[in-house]
């Protein structure tokens, strides 16, 4: 283990000093739910139960909103450069605990403990840069086609904002709407995944103690009947954000309607991951690596299919299945472990079966493509040769440590395979043309791609996708906006003699 102290013991430690509290954080205080009804959570790693927190119900929810909707009234007068502090100095606190957060992360997520660390800095990033941000809501003036009219555009929080966070970051999905929100001026009730409430209640604890005014944000824990549907059909909540499926998405979207709510939605996704012959190989399996074994496979930006050009096919292929096998699976806790558990049983259930229907299909087993012998959630890094698009492996969402291989031979036919999807949110490729790289980027079906790279995520980019992987953006500057309504006045009777 990376720490002297047993796992137990430290996390003694995080209940004792605060960080691991059992309580949800609604109506300015911590609280159990009032039927004393709770969510077990557990270590993915090796099943053990980490805490309890409340399952709130219907009423609770409802009050915590009203009690939101009455805190926006004050949050929203807050001159910017005041939020900007109140943001800036929760971030710190974030920084300064990253050590404990991410200790935590690990244990209720699974994912290895260099991994969680940099979620923790990743989403401390998102709330400084929308602190800075929070200064930078300008209005505008349109000239007036009439010398008697003034016309000036304002920029104002929406209400009350519903951020709904999935399991595979914890932190840094929460981080990256709620800052928005805070820093738009809106109140925000957060609904973390029941996988992984504690990495959100831990940020809730350091929120207050930055000063951050009660009500202004809020982490409901509980179910989807009983938060999350009370969230989506309240009146009073005039946003909601999401990352999670695309069949969750479109439900939300439905459910939203109705109150006609405005939605931002992060969703699943399909990224084609292409390496043209020029490339450099060795760059493009150390990319793959990273896009495709990043938190187990478990992100909506991981590379999905392998496209490989004929010529070095076979080449890229043996590279990627020998750097594969070497990876170190294990619990995340440990030392030198780079891939840690899946979620779920169900999660690794998913996968072999997407196996068995590729293998079935003609897929080759490169390395791996077996559950791993240290537990139920574990799943060995896995290599397919011989994969076709319309396998459903191709299809559809692995998010598992497989890297399946389709070989391609000319760019018009491989940008038709990797916009061959619902799909919509990431794309990858490397190539050492730069005409090819402008014509492919231009080409891909995607809202973020990355050349070159297999990392493109940071605070100060557009995060989001197009097609079914949903639309509205997080992070970057347009990520503020998703949370400001544009109002436009007309000033008039201004010039007497009109
Ligand atoms: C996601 O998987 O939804 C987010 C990944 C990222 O922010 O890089």
């Amino acid at each position: 283990m990376n720490n002297e102290i047993p796992p137990s013991a430290r996390l003694e430690k995080l209940r004792k000093n605060g960080l691991l509290i059992e309580k949800a954080f609604f109506c300015g205080s911590w609280q159990s739910a009032s039927t004393g009804k709770c969510l077990e959570i557990f270590n993915p790693a090796n099943g053990l139960k980490i805490a309890s927190v409340p399952s709130l119900g219907k009423e609770e929810t409802e009050q915590a909103i009203l009690y939101a909707h009455n805190a926006l009234q004050d949050w929203q007068k807050v001159p910017a450069a005041k939020k900007a502090n109140l943001l800036r100095k929760w971030a710190n606190l974030m920084m300064e605990n990253a050590e404990d957060l991410a200790f935590l992360l690990t244990c209720e997520q699974g994912k290895p403990l260099h991994e969680a660390k940099a979620e923790i800095l990743y989403g401390a990033g998102y709330i400084e840069w929308f602190a800075e941000e929070a200064k930078r809501i300008y209005g505008e003036t349109i000239p007036s086609l009439n010398s008697d009219q003034r016309i000036v555009i304002l920029k104002q929080p929406i209400g009350v904002c519903a951020a709904i966070t999935p399991w595979n970051f914890p932190n840094a999905m929460a981080a990256r709407k709620v800052a928005p929100a805070l820093a738009a001026g809106c109140s925000t009730l957060l609904r973390p995944s029941s996988y992984t409430p504690l990495s959100a209640l831990a940020m809730a604890v350091l929120a207050e103690k930055a000063g951050i005014p009660p009500g202004v944000f809020s982490v409901l824990t509980g179910s989807t009947e009983d938060v999350a549907a009370t969230l989506l059909d309240h009146p009073l909540v005039r946003k909601i954000t999401f990352t999670g499926s695309t069949e969750t998405g479109k439900e939300l979207l439905r459910r939203s309607a109705a109150t006609v709510k405005k939605v931002t939605l992060e969703l699943g996704g399909n990224a084609p991951f292409l390496v043209f012959e020029d490339a450099d190989l060795h760059k493009a399996v150390e990319g793959i690596l990273a896009s495709k074994f990043r938190n187990c496979g478990q992100t909506c930006v991981c590379a999905n299919r392998i496209f490989a050009q004929r010529p070095i096919a076979a080449q890229l292929s043996q590279m990627l299945a020998n750097a594969a096998s070497k990876l170190r699976v294990g619990n995340g806790l440990e030392e030198g472990v780079q891939l840690g558990p899946l979620i779920g049983p169900w999660a690794v259930e998913k996968v072999l079966d997407l196996l068995q229907d590729a293998t079935n299909k003609g897929a080759k087993i490169l390395c791996g493509g077996k559950k791993h012998p240290l537990g139920a959630n574990f799943f060995e890094p896995t290599v397919l040769l011989n994969c076709s698009n319309n396998m459903r492996i191709a299809r559809e969402e692995i998010f598992g440590p497989v890297a399946p291989i389709i070989v391609f031979d000319t760019e018009e036919e491989v940008i038709s395979l990797a916009n061959d999807t619902p799909y919509g949110l990431a794309a990858y490729f490397y190539t050492r043309d730069l005409g090819r790289a402008w014509r492919v980027a231009e080409a891909l079906q995607t809202g973020m791609a990355g050349i070159n790279t297999g990392i493109i995520s940071n605070p100060t980019v557009p995060f989001g996708g197009v097609k079914e992987s949903g639309f509205g953006l997080e992070g970057g500057r347009q990520g503020l906006d998703e949370f400001l309504i544009t109002k436009y006045l007309c000033f008039a009777g201004i010039d007497p003699k009109n």
